[in-house]
């Protein structure tokens, strides 16, 4: 996967890129089905790794977006693939060579019901101590428009700092942020067919709108990254610390009990 000038000038101009398909149809079946066990077993729940990211998290409801954090760990053959290959080499010529694969997730929004996901920055989730070199490769397994819920953007937020979030709907039992009010008028939706990306940086900021189609709407998300640099000038995340999340209490309890040794980050 070799980017052109134009592709490279856009990430670093807009914050973003939109790329036409990584890998093959065959491939993209393949994953599909790796990406449904997945969610159709809660791979990874009681790691606290398996939640609503829009909702409350109450076991007896049904997610309206649900997300998988780490599902490599789960299916290691996610990384086996041409989509992995491709991705890590667009990493490395936007951020350099010495990238790795910090995480990846998955996030589902079924079929009528998929819930927006609010607009945020991916660093507001992080840790606010450090300083980051990051992207994240957005790969949807099905074509997306704005209809089903495509990524959009905001041209040039990426050069601009973290700005304030909250937790969506002001909830403090809800994982997902919302970056505090601000005119999204001009952001720019990103149509992809199947296995094609939007690449975006750490600070950009995006959103994806509802599923109102008859289809669920499946997205992988690889994040690549340089290692973090402490920052002269720490900034407070107060509205992670804010979180009362039914997730982060089964992350604490599988850490007590030698299950979980990574911290959980999100985005
Ligand atoms: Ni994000």
């Amino acid at each position: 996967m070799h980017l052109s000038a134009n592709q490279i000038a856009h990430y670093r101009n807009e914050g973003f890129v939109a790329l036409p398909p990584l890998t093959d149809p065959a491939e993209i079946a393949e994953l599909r089905a790796i990406y449904d066990s997945l969610f159709a077993r809660r791979a990874g729940r009681e790691l606290g790794e398996h939640f609503d990211l829009a909702g409350n998290d109450n076991d007896n409801a049904e997610p309206v977006l649900p997300q998988i954090l780490w599902p490599s760990r789960h299916a290691p053959e996610l990384l086996q693939t041409r989509l992995h290959a491709a991705a890590l080499a667009v990493a490395r010529q936007l951020i350099g060579e010495d990238v790795v694969m910090t995480f990846d997730h998955a996030i589902l929004k079924p079929a009528r019901i998929g819930a927006p996901a609010a607009w945020h920055q991916d660093e507001a989730y992080w840790d606010g101590d450090q300083d980051y070199s990051s992207l994240s490769i957005w790969t949807p397994l099905q074509d997306v428009d704005r209809v089903n819920g495509c990524m959009e953007f905001m041209p040039g937020s990426h050069r601009s700092e973290v700005r304030t979030h909250h937790s969506i709907g002001h909830d403090p039992l809800v994982h997902g942020l919302e970056a505090d009010a601000f005119d999204s008028a001009d952001a720019v939706p990103c149509p992809l067919l199947a296995g094609g990306a939007t690449v975006h940086d750490a600070r950009t900021l995006h959103y994806t709108g509802p599923n109102r189609s008859d289809a669920p709407r499946r997205a992988y998300i690889q994040v690549f990254s340089l290692p973090p640099r402490a920052r002269i000038a720490p900034r407070d995340f107060y509205w992670n610390r804010n979180k009362q999340t039914a997730r982060n209490q089964r992350a604490l309890a599988a850490t007590e009990a030698g299950l979980l040794d990574r911290r959980v980050p999100g985005g």
